[in-house]
């Protein structure tokens, strides 16, 4: 019994597509991928890298996991993240979120979702840190967003701080960290205003991109 048949079908046509519009490509895959990004994004089935930015196969190295967090400890994104700038060498690190992100709700409405509270609670810290912010603001739904787009800001401090991306700037590597937020309502990206190519701009940036944030929902 072969399982979940259509979906070998639709990769078979993928496939003939692919190889008649371009008949070197997957040879030429097989041999080499030479992405310019790294994209850091939340595992929402919604939010695929490659469909969003229009990229094919070979142009984005891709680390995703719930909320698009960067914890320094976590051997999984670091690798990823030390295979992307030492072996291949990306020159953008994007960090991508998205409004409606079920792990950031999870974070604003507390602790009783199991063991993925334990990865929670890297959000939880974003939403104390800015908690008088957030707490000001009148509902629900826009203390979810806010905190959608601080969660990011925050995760490309956090890239901006490791030790990977700290010695690529050390060697004069070029490397420019984003962060970016995606709206499942409309499919739109938005640059959140994060741009970072050497660590003396961390404070000023990220600082900078906080207020942006804030003010936005200052104004509802
Ligand atoms: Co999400």
């Amino acid at each position: 019994m072969k399982y979940m048949p259509e979906l070998f079908d639709a990769n078979a046509r993928w496939a003939e597509e692919m190889r008649v519009a371009d008949p070197g490509f997957f040879a030429g895959l097989a041999a080499l991928q030479s992405p310019a990004y790294l994209w850091i994004g939340c595992s929402d089935s919604r939010v695929p890298a490659n469909q969003i930015t229009g990229l094919k196969p070979g142009e984005v190295f891709v680390h995703r996991n719930v909320a698009n967090v960067v914890v320094h400890t976590d051997l999984n994104c670091l690798s990823v993240m030390q295979y992307a700038i030492e072996v291949l060498k990306v020159q953008h690190i994007i960090v991508c979120g998205h409004y409606g992100c079920g792990g950031v709700r999870a974070a604003l409405e507390g602790p009783s979702h199991g063991l993925i509270d334990n990865w929670l609670r890297h959000i939880e810290d974003i939403r104390d840190w800015h908690n008088d912010f957030l707490k000001a603001l009148p509902d629900d739904a826009t203390r979810w967003r806010a905190l959608c787009e601080l969660n990011v800001i925050e995760q490309v401090r956090n890239v901006a701080r490791t030790t990977l991306v700290g010695d690529a700037w050390k060697r004069g590597q070029a490397l420019v960290l984003h962060g970016w937020i995606y709206g499942l309502e409309d499919g739109h990206l938005r640059d959140l205003q994060t741009s970072l190519k050497s660590g003396s701009e961390l404070d000023t940036v990220i600082a900078q991109a906080v207020a942006s944030s804030r003010l936005r929902y200052a104004d509802h």
